[in-house]
């Protein structure tokens, strides 16, 4: 089969396409031939050599990909060739081919593209996962979700609507914040007019939101942790500001009773993976089905652009997702 190739650590000079030997396929995995898969932060990450895969996974960039079933294993129920399938993959969704254990694939819903399938597993598995499973999102809570037109931020605004929840988004511009609103959040801070701790307080009568998701990591953390309610929960899911976090009272969680916690959906083991998939499965693809979740796509590029696919997301300009057509 074809695959991004790295020649290299660095820039995206040391992307190529070129020849890899296909994927063995287990008992209980299926072989799928990818049509489209979509980037991720970790890609840029791993592409520098600062995000290396897990034991085991192949060195080919890719988290995520959406395709046509090519073969079934014989422990493999339910499946049958040409069957539509997305997934989330520890790596290699940058290729023709990816064999994946059943229990991750979830079938495309009708009306959706495979380019539109291949915005799904990541960011909608993460914000799932961190909102419903982490942070125990109940109906009628506030929750602060930073970097709002990120994909993930564009996932978890939507989740938590379906949810019966309140969002309020953070975003470096005014039509990033209008975009959110219309996917249902009901208020935006744009962060280059200023802190904004004051404006959650104001927004939420003093009393704070009940769960932070947070990608920005140490610049936000103080304020973070202002934002929240009594007995709030916040997920650092992305760093994107920084790690290293100077100086903090361990007070302040106790006078709120706060929890703060760490998300990772890479790390995560094939059987609680499969789990999470099968509880998304059923709250989303339905929704899908019908419309009340959309994939958001930013920007479609085919595969030999690939390059620059990676350019348009380090500029951080896409809202949703940047996918990738993987063309013969
Ligand atoms: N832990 C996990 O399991 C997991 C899984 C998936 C993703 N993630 C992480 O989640 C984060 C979002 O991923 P994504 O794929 O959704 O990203 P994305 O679509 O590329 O969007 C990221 C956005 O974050 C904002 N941003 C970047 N640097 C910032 C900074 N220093 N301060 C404030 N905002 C900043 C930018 O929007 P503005 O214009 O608003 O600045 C940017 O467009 C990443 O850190 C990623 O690594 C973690």
């Amino acid at each position: 089969m074809k695959a991004v190739l790295m020649s290299g650590l660095g820039g995206i000079e040391f992307l190529h396409i070129a020849e890899h030997p296909d994927p063995v396929m287990k008992e209980d995995e299926l072989l799928v031939r990818i049509r489209a898969t979509a980037l991720n932060r970790a890609d840029l990450l791993q592409r520098r050599g600062k995000h290396p895969p897990p034991k085991g996974v192949p060195d080919i960039l890719g988290l995520e990909m959406a395709g046509e079933v090519a073969s079934v294993g014989p422990a493999c129920e339910g499946w049958a060739p040409g069957d539509r399938v997305c997934a989330l993959l520890p790596g290699g969704g940058y290729a023709e081919k990816v064999s994946i254990p059943a229990g991750l694939a979830m079938r495309i819903p009708e009306p959706l593209s495979f380019e539109q399938a291949a915005a799904i597993p990541e960011v909608f598995l993460t914000a799932y996962q961190n909102l419903f499973n982490v942070a125990r999102l109940a109906p009628g809570q506030t929750v602060l979700i930073h970097a709002g037109g990120s994909g993930v931020g564009t996932a978890a605004i939507q989740l938590v609507r379906e949810a019966g929840g309140i969002s309020l988004v953070t975003a470096g511009s005014t039509e990033k914040i209008a975009r959110c609103a219309a996917l249902g959040a009901i208020a935006g801070w744009n962060y280059q007019d200023g802190p904004f701790a004051p404006w959650v307080a104001e927004q939420t009568g003093g009393r704070g939101v009940d769960i932070v998701l947070d990608f920005v990591g140490a610049p936000y953390f103080e304020q973070n942790l202002e934002a929240l309610a009594v007995d709030g929960r916040m997920v650092v899911i992305g760093t994107l500001g920084g790690a290293e976090v100077a100086k903090f009272s361990l007070r302040t969680l106790m006078s709120k009773r706060l929890q703060v916690t760490g998300a990772g959906l890479r790390s995560m083991d094939t059987a609680r993976k499969i789990a999470l998939t099968r509880a998304f499965s059923e709250f989303a693809l339905p929704r899908f089905a019908n419309g009340r979740l959309v994939p958001i796509v930013d920007t479609v590029f085919d595969w030999r652009e690939v390059g620059d696919a990676h350019l348009q997301m380090e500029s951080n300009v896409n809202v949703g997702k940047i996918v990738l057509r993987v063309t013969g």
